[in-house]
């Protein structure tokens, strides 16, 4: 009678078996005491009051009562698995990070999700998605922490809040979930245009995936590698899946969002459980570490610019393998908490200032969300590498910490740890250039150009994409209430291509604005920006 617990396939014991796995033949309490009765509470006389001195029944109901944790701000919906990289050893030339080496294998754990709606929505929603990796080397975890689409919708992390609360449901109706069809998106977007370009990518085949294993992935940001000699580059990060990039159809993305509202993660558990393990080659565009910090025109401390692979080709350096579910879904998928701050030696941040305020935001979040400052003891996000660092009690404390004496140096502890010299693999601030400069909340014009790689993009496009990409815009438009907004986006949609512009407005039965974006004044963000490119992204 009833559902046999399935074993995920694979699954390990935990290191931590000892003492958090239910042991024992009988029920217990929490403290140990074998259970006669769990299902009547203790009551004066079978039909009187329950007695307050039932403290199987107030744990049991207290215990419960704190069951649930604050989902995550964003990206609250996700599925992930276990898993191990692999190096190709083809980094070494930029890069002096271990698991970069070649046939040097680390364990990975990957989180995909979607970003806007709530830890129970549709998996199928229009929506960009996460895909975030924590790679537990031997120096360290490395955390990657990316999305499904190579461009982003703000410049600025002090416009997170911004975005985030517009694409979120309404405040009054907390509708719609997980959909841009609403007006704040739409006022957003069309006010912030440098939102535009990551937008146009969603309303494209990307922002509804056939299946996580049919993801790419990017880093977004320009990120700054080190070699073993101390030489920089900088580079972006891309995952490129080997079962290639597939997508729904509008349609099926909606049926499949009754019918079945876990698809992605049903497809990823089940492909993983039956032996098909997904995997991506990880891969990265390098470019000269000048002082301008662009290449080929693109400011590349831009998060809504890319780099078009004919302009510099990804080179493959290791490659993913997810081939382990987890055990427990709160335990690992719900716990983990990544951080673009977690970075090994050979790899750092660079000044795009989108990242900067990240490196702020995540540890702040999780104290919330996991509940004080000692979330990293947690399994899944403990590092695999020793650990000896100074941090003392706080709540959730599992260490036992022997010693008097943390901080350095001291003289009673028998000794304090070394702190690495260059050659002990330590991690380095590169001595990076600050511009002089004078305080000004402000970007630089390099920003300035908002449409033209949406232009190119638009442009690459075949026939049944655009036509995709037009449905989606009138759809979602569709959905917007206030005329005031659809105009503004048609105003957009005509800076990017008057054509485009001409097909949704046609759809929704407006008038088609000219673009306000004279041709060849824009700042040069994408090269020739009229050519179609054959590729982008993969
Ligand atoms: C969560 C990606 C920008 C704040 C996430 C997750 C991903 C992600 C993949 C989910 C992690 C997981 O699976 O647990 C990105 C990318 C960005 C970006 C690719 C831009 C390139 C930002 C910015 C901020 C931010 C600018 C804040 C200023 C957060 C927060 C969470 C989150 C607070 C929830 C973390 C948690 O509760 O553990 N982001 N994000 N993100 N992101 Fe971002």
């Amino acid at each position: 009678q009833g559902v046999q617990p399935r074993t995920p396939t694979g699954a390990e014991p935990s290191p931590d078996e000892a003492t958090t796995a239910q042991q024992g033949e009988f029920l217990t309490t929490s403290q140990g005491a074998r259970l006669r009765d769990t299902d009547h509470s203790l009551k004066a006389g079978r039909r009187g009051p329950v007695l307050l001195q039932d403290h199987h029944l107030r744990e049991k109901i207290t215990h419960f009562d704190h069951e649930r944790i604050p989902e995550r701000v964003v990206h609250a919906r996700g599925a992930a698995a276990h898993g191990v990289f692999e190096g190709y050893g083809t980094a070494e030339s930029v890069c002096r990070a271990g698991f970069l080496a070649k046939g040097k294998r680390t364990e990975v754990f990957t989180r995909f999700s979607t970003v806007v709606g709530s830890r129970g929505s549709m998996d199928t929603a229009r929506d960009t998605r996460g895909f975030a990796t924590k790679f537990y080397t031997d120096e360290g975890t490395f955390d990657l922490v990316g999305n499904n689409i190579p461009v982003f919708f703000i410049q600025d992390g002090i416009k997170f809040p911004d975005v985030v609360h517009a694409v979120k449901p309404h405040s009054d109706r907390e509708i719609p979930q997980a959909q841009s069809a609403h007006d704040t998106f739409w006022d957003f977007v069309s006010l912030h245009t440098e939102a535009q370009h990551h937008t146009l990518w969603s309303m494209g085949d990307r922002g509804i995936p056939r299946s996580y294993r049919m993801m790419e992935g990017f880093g977004i940001h320009t990120f700054r590698l080190s070699n073993a000699d101390g030489e920089t580059s900088l580079v972006k990060f891309h995952w490129k899946p080997a079962l290639g990039v597939h997508s729904l159809t509008w349609e099926e993305a909606q049926i499949l969002g009754g019918a079945d509202p876990d698809f992605h993660r049903r497809d990823l558990a089940d492909a993983i459980e039956a032996g098909a393990y997904p995997s991506w080659e990880l891969g990265i565009q390098v470019f000269p570490d000048n002082e301008e910090q662009s290449f080929e025109g693109i400011d590349l401390l831009d998060p809504t610019k890319f780099v078009p692979e004919e302009l510099a080709p990804v080179q493959p350096i290791g490659r993913l393998t997810l081939n382990r579910n987890p055990r427990n879904y709160f335990a690992e998928t719900e716990q983990v908490a990544f951080n673009p701050g977690h970075l090994v030696p050979g790899i750092d941040v660079t000044d795009d200032p989108l990242l900067q305020v990240r490196l702020f935001s995540y540890v702040d979040t999780q104290l919330t969300r996991l509940g004080g400052p000692n979330f990293a003891q947690l399994p899944i996000n403990r590092a695999h590498a020793p650990i000896n660092d100074m941090l003392r009690d706080g709540y959730g404390q599992q260490g036992d910490h022997s010693g008097v004496a943390p901080y350095h140096p001291n003289s009673l502890d028998g000794g304090c740890p070394f702190m690495a010299g260059e050659m002990d693999g330590a991690f380095e601030d590169l001595p990076v250039r600050v511009p002089e400069s004078v305080k000004e909340r402000a970007l630089s014009a390099t920003f300035e150009d908002h449409f033209s790689q949406a232009r190119l993009f638009w442009r690459s496009m075949t026939p049944v994409e655009r036509d995709h990409i037009v449905d989606a815009y009138s759809f979602e438009l569709g959905k917007c209430y206030e005329t005031t907004i659809r105009e503004r986006q048609l105003q957009s949609l005509a800076n990017i291509d008057e054509d485009l512009c001409a097909r949704v407005a046609s759809a929704l039965g407006m008038s088609a604005p000219a673009s306000t974006v004279p041709v060849g004044e824009e700042s040069d963000g994408a090269a020739d920006s009229s050519a179609p490119l054959s590729q982008l992204g993969g």
